[in-house]
């Protein structure tokens, strides 16, 4: 029926706080602004409040609770420099939304400058090269195709390997590990995944390309909400001028969103999201996947530790 989202297909990001909240919901308005035709999810955690999940409401069709996963990976986190990464587990959730035949996983730090729809015609897993190590694909976008049999194995690798950066990124490069070398079709174009923060080595490429960029990724520690925003600029020295028109962009749709929430008009009535409370509707049981595996999960990393110890006592 013309109007209704693809039931089938979906966009999906997380959020387990506030600040990655405003990250969402300028995403969700953007993804629906450049004309999606999908579904639009966001995954929230327990951590997450009302006030966040009532904002997210306005711009997602869903918000939906989800089991907060956690590497509990302290020692690889430090490589990363980013500690607060071990709760990128919880994006594992999206393999058991089995509801949706295919999804496109977006991380909550990306906003769309076009439409992408053409995303859901890659097959799992398929995802744009990391710019830091090209052979393994960035988990700021991909997509999958949901299932309970493949939550359950990445889980099991989870419990007996852990991640090699603490964070989803290298779970999910080892799992899908045929992918830098296996059918290029699941390569999808760097421009839907461009890291504008990035001093990149090759700069007059990205200053070629930089019109053709259908999404930005705010990848790092430094996010687009850190930055002061006033009368229309971003107030930050050594921005390119790509990259100060992107957080631009970017603080324009905060603004609007923050100001949608704040004055809720009477034509958009105010509908609670699905919340942790006693109230909370069961979900259909054939979407409900037992986390029979998660509860392993804080174990991880004494296991590897363990693991690593009687390994070196071998030498
Ligand atoms: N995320 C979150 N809360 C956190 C950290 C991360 O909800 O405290 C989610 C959010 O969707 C975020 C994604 O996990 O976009 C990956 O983290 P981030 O984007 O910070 O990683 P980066 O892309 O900078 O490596
Ligand atoms: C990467 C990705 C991010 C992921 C993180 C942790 O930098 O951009 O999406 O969550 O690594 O693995
Ligand atoms: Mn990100």
């Amino acid at each position: 029926m013309p109007g209704l989202p693809n039931a089938t297909e979906a966009f999906v990001t997380l959020v387990t706080n506030p600040e990655y909240g405003l990250g969402a919901a300028v995403l969700g308005y953007k993804l629906r602004a450049v004309g999606t035709t999908r579904a639009t999810v966001v995954m929230v955690t327990e951590t997450v409040p009302e006030t966040t999940r009532a904002m997210l409401a306005k711009t997602w069709d869903k918000v939906l609770d989800v089991t907060q996963l956690d590497s509990k990976d302290s020692d690889r986190l430090a490589m990363l420099k980013r500690p607060e990464l071990g709760i990128t587990f919880s994006k594992l959730n999206v393999w058991k939304l089995n509801q949706y035949k295919k999804v496109v996983f977006v991380d909550a730090d990306t906003m769309p400058l076009s439409n992408i729809d053409d995303l859901f015609q890659y097959e799992e897993l398929s995802a744009c090269r990391d710019a830091g190590w090209p052979d393994c694909f960035n988990t700021g976008l991909f997509v999958l195709a949901p299932s309970p049999d493949t939550y359950k194995a990445i889980m099991k690798r989870a419990c007996e390997e852990g991640s090699f950066d603490g964070g989803d990124q290298g779970l999910l490069n080892a799992h899908f590990n045929t992918w830098s070398h296996g059918d290029i079709s699941k390569h999808i174009p760097f421009s839907y995944n461009v890291n504008p923060n990035a001093s990149y080595t090759y700069l007059p490429a990205y200053k070629h390309f930089a019109d053709q960029v259908k999404m930005v990724h705010f990848l790092g520690a430094v996010k687009p909400w850190h930055y002061q925003y006033a009368n229309g600029k971003v107030q930050g020295q050594n921005l390119t001028e790509h990259t100060r028109k992107f957080l631009e962009d970017w603080h324009k749709v905060a603004e609007m969103v923050k100001q949608s929430y704040y004055q809720p008009t009477s034509a958009a009535p105010y509908v609670p999201p699905i919340s942790t409370g006693s109230t909370k509707p069961a979900a259909p049981s054939s979407h409900v996947v037992p986390d029979d595996v998660s509860s392993v999960l804080s174990h991880i990393t004494a296991q590897i530790k363990n693991k690593e110890k009687a390994k070196s006592s071998m030498y």
